[in-house]
């Protein structure tokens, strides 16, 4: 056996080796390459020829004296020609030493019986696609080929497998492949010649066997009797249940490791009921044949019933994957205590209960990704005491508490918000394509100590929780995170230390997290670390220190670095900083040198390593930028420093005299007034008297009176002091009482020069404020004068005052105060209030006419 390996091997090296460098249609005296040369015959080569490759050229015969004698050929492809061929007798024996023919495809017209003597060491023969009949097989075509291991008679015209008895004599056969012929039955006598042997692998893919000719088994017996098959390939056939239970029964005995019946029509399917799902008799014939591996794959099972496979008590390998598996029965399991793997992945199931793996006491590994599975019942799992392996990707999960204590747990591409209770002690956990928002359960996750391997790309982690301290692990090698939205999370200041105490992990994926800046130390424990990617992130600049110490491959592809500093890839020996946005100025000088002279291996193309700055360098490669300008600079330097050292003084004392301004702007003013008053002589306007009663309407919530009275009554009003020279009017001391509190508000604004509304809170709480403020307005109106002042006092937004509708008309046309926050800027303010009362509004009279005559214009 072990010799037969090596020269399977042999053949697959022959096969694969390389022949890039030989010119086509020519031979290096090794190796003759002539495909697709439009040769007629075969072409005079080298005596040391090994290998000769002739498909896909017109050559129609091959007789005895064809090939020169070629001692050392091994391998003889002339398939696929575009012309029929012919092969006489003994058409090989001047190739003594050949190992693999290869016709396949090519349409063989006439083969003699003797074509393939003298091929002593011949073990493969490809005959596929040949337009072969059953003549083949009959007739003894093989006879003497002793060392043959492997026989391709795929896509022929073979109806039958009456076996010549010299078969009996290929001591070396191991492969029959009999795909796609159509052979519409088997039985014992045909394959007498095989007896005793043991065979790897017996091909009857989509064969039509057995489905067209109703079988008498009494009669046709068992067509592997006295056979050990490794692999039994009878795909594909279109088998009903019945027609599986009456093979199995007939081979009852035979021994087949590995029985594959993919492709089959067994099962309801989805939605209907006319054909059976596999039932506890289907495979009972096969109770000695110590099947370990049956594949089921790809057929229409609905409903897995009990007892199922009671009889495959070797069974170690079951695959049910692409079924349409609904529901699994009480005991549909029971039996397979040997079995190791299980898969039942691209089914239909939805829920999982405690019954459904019941008896597989082996089982190490349970595949059902691509079902629609929701829920899964408490305990389903916990009594599978070899299970390491737990394959839920792509299902519909919420919840992870069923899992139990597993080394590989994979729930990718489920519905997982959070992982609350995160007890499992697995080494690789792959959580990627779920919805986990928070930071949190990486904290959570990092605290499983034997975790190795955690894929979490592809969720939506954007947040966390402050309180979280970083547990560190120090077993984590990989740790997949690309995808994410990390930058929100770090935006807040928050979560910087997630990597703290990953001292061993060694690739770290922070792809497309929208990160636009690396928090300082983020990376500073990851000693161990060899790979980090970036790509695809926001990244403008790399500050020194920023990358761990010993950094071997990163990729920073796909960011917005302008002019990164070569020091940080000190360590580096593989680097991808391809489509970034370079801006090609003399600061790049040293990049660019870097780059040419590097013995980093740069990954992606150099064409993609370009400017982005200026526009006229835009998409130019790096490689191609020339920064010798930069030298004349130079010259320039110690003038520019000399100017650039004048205009930080210059600056410097501006900045200095604008922050004594602001910091000190209120004692500025006092000391600005008293300056005037000194000047001036103290020669205040005195106000001019006019038909006003009052110089001011003050407008204000009763509940604000106490404030108002201080900051402005006080300083205003020339009844709180001497030194003021306003007449102000306000409700709580003007208005007559017992009067109509309308017709003092409309008496107050038309005796007023000015209206102040001081809107505040309670101003906008308060409707007679409100309706003296729309009083206001409409005297605005009449006046066609801007007579009202509005003052804000307090922190309202615009969105408030817009609420109301009179405000809202006032502020979109006029401008409005507001009342100072800092104290020192109070003087300002009342010096800017007085100014605004005392402005004189354009007369009445004189804007009618100018209206008048516009409107005259434009009449
Ligand atoms: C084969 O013949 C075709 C058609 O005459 C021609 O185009 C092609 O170049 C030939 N190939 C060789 C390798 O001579
Ligand atoms: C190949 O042919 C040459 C003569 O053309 C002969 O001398 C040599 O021995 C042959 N080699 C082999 C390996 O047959
Ligand atoms: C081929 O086998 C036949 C018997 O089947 C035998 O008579 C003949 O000598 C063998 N030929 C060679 C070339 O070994
Ligand atoms: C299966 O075998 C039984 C008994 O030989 C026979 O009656 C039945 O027709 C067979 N079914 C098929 C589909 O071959
Ligand atoms: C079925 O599953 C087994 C193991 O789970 C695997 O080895 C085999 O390749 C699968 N068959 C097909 C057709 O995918
Ligand atoms: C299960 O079968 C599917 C499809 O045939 C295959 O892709 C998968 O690898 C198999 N699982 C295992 C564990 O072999
Ligand atoms: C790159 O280096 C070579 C010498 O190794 C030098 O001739 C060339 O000018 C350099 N190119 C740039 C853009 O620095
Ligand atoms: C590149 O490698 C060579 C030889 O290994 C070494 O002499 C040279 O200093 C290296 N250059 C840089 C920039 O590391």
């Amino acid at each position: 056996i072990m010799a037969d390996h090596l020269d399977l091997l042999l053949g697959v090296l022959l096969m694969a080796s390389p022949m890039f460098g030989i010119p086509s249609c020519s031979s290096d005296g090794r190796i003759a390459l002539f495909r697709f040369c439009n040769l007629t015959e075969i072409p005079p080569v080298l005596n040391t020829t090994e290998r000769l490759l002739l498909s896909f050229n017109y050559i129609r015969t091959v007789t005895a004296t064809s090939f020169p004698l070629l001692e050392q050929l091994q391998l003889l492809e002339i398939g696929s020609q575009f012309t029929p061929l012919s092969i006489d007798k003994e058409a090989f024996r001047n190739l003594p030493s050949l190992r693999i023919l290869d016709l396949g495809k090519s349409q063989i017209d006439f083969l003699h019986p003797d074509a393939f003597q003298g091929l002593s060491h011949l073990f493969e023969l490809r005959l596929f696609a040949c337009g072969l009949s059953d003549v083949v097989l009959r007739d003894g075509y093989f006879r003497n080929l002793t060392s043959l291991i492997r026989l391709d008679l795929s896509y022929n015209e073979i109806g039958s497998l009456y076996l010549h008895p010299s078969f009996q004599e290929l001591n070396s056969l191991k492969s029959i492949d009999f795909s796609f012929n159509q052979i519409s039955i088997l039985c014992e006598e045909e394959l007498k010649p095989l007896q005793g042997k043991m065979l790897s692998l017996f091909r009857l893919k989509a064969t039509y066997l057995y489905i067209r000719v109703s079988v008498d088994w009494e009669k046709c017996l068992n067509p592997f009797r006295n056979i050990r098959l490794e692999t039994l390939d009878v795909s594909d056939n279109g088998w009903t249940v019945a027609i599986t239970g009456n093979f199995s029964n007939a081979i009852r005995g035979s021994q087949i490791s590995s029985l594959i019946l993919t492709y089959h029509i067994m099962g309801s399917g989805f939605g209907f009921q006319n054909l059976k799902d596999p039932d506890e008799n289907i495979f009972t014939g096969l109770e000695r044949s110590s099947v370990k591996r049956l594949d089921l794959s790809h057929g229409y099972i609905f409903s897995l019933n009990p007892r199922l496979f009671k009889t495959l008590k070797d069974l170690k390998v079951l695959n049910l994957s692409y079924n349409k598996i609904n529901r699994i029965a009480d005991k549909a399991f029971y039996g397979l205590e040997n079995l190791q793997i299980l898969n039942i992945s691209y089914n239909l199931l939805g829920e999982l209960y405690n019954s459904n793996f019941e008896g597989l006491r082996s089982v190490a590994y349970i595949d059902l990704q691509k079902n629609h599975i929701g829920i899964i019942q408490h305990q389903t799992f916990r009594f599978l005491k070899e299970l390491h392996t737990l394959d839920l990707r792509d299902n519909a999960l919420k919840t992870i508490s069923f899992i139990p204590d597993l080394l590989t747990v994979f729930l990718g591409g489920n519905k997982l918000v959070t992982l609350p209770n995160v007890n499992f002690k697995a080494n690789f956990i792959h959580l990627a394509e779920n919805k986990l928002e928070n930071l949190a359960d990486l904290y959570e996750l990092l605290q499983v100590s034997q975790l190795q391997i955690l894929i979490l790309n592809q969720n939506r982690f954007s947040s966390c929780s402050p309180s979280h301290a970083p547990s560190g692990n120090r077993n984590l090698k990989q740790l997949f995170l690309g995808e994410n939205m990390l930058q929100l999370v770090w935006e807040t200041g928050f979560c910087w230390d997630v990597f703290k105490g990953l001292s061993q992990l060694q690739i770290l994926y922070l792809n497309n997290n929208y990160l636009n800046f690396l928090p300082p130390g983020v990376f500073s424990d990851l000693t161990a670390l060899r790979g980090l990617s970036l790509n695809s992130n926001r990244l403008t600049v790399l500050p020194p220190g920023s990358l761990p110490a010993n950094l071997e491959i990163l990729d920073i592809s796909r960011n917005h670095l302008l002019s990164p500093d070569p020091g940080l890839f000190a360590s580096l020996s593989m680097l991808d900083i391809t489509h970034n946005e370079f801006i090609c100025e003399c600061e790049l000088r040293t990049f660019i040198s870097w780059l040419n002279q590097t013995n980093v291996t740069l990954l992606g193309s150099p064409a993609d390593i370009n400017c982005m700055y200026p526009n006229s360098l835009l998409g130019v490669s790096l490689y191609s930028v020339s920064m010798e300008d930069c030298d004349e600079e130079e010259v320039f330097k110690s003038l520019k420093f000399s100017l650039y050292i004048l205009f930080i003084v210059t600056w410097t004392l501006f900045l200095v005299s604008v922050l004594i301004v602001a910091k000190f702007r209120g004692f500025c003013f006092i000391c600005y007034k008293t300056a005037q008053r000194l000047l001036f002589h103290d020669r205040t306007q005195r106000i001019e008297s006019d038909r006003y009663r009052y110089d001011a309407y003050l407008c204000f919530s009763s509940k604000d009176f106490e404030w108002v009275q201080n900051a402005l009554l006080k300083h205003l009003d020339t009844q709180y002091s001497d030194r003021n020279r306003f007449h102000l009017c306000f409700e709580e001391r003007d208005f007559v009482p017992g009067e109509n509190h309308i017709t003092n508000i409309q008496a107050a604004i038309w005796s007023s020069r000015k209206i102040i509304c001081l809107v505040s809170r309670h101003f906008l709480r308060d409707g007679w404020c409100l309706e003296a403020f729309s009083y206001a307005q409409s005297r605005c109106l009449s006046d066609l004068s801007s007579v009202l002042i509005m003052v804000v006092v307090g922190s309202l937004s615009q969105y408030q005052l817009m609420k109301h509708q009179s405000i809202r008309g006032f502020i979109q046309k006029q401008q409005y105060l507001r009342w100072p926050e800092d104290l020192q800027d109070v003087g300002w303010f009342l010096n800017k209030l007085s100014q605004c009362i005392l402005k004189k509004e354009k007369g009445k009279k004189e804007d009618s006419r100018i209206q008048l005559r516009s409107i005259a214009t434009v009449s």
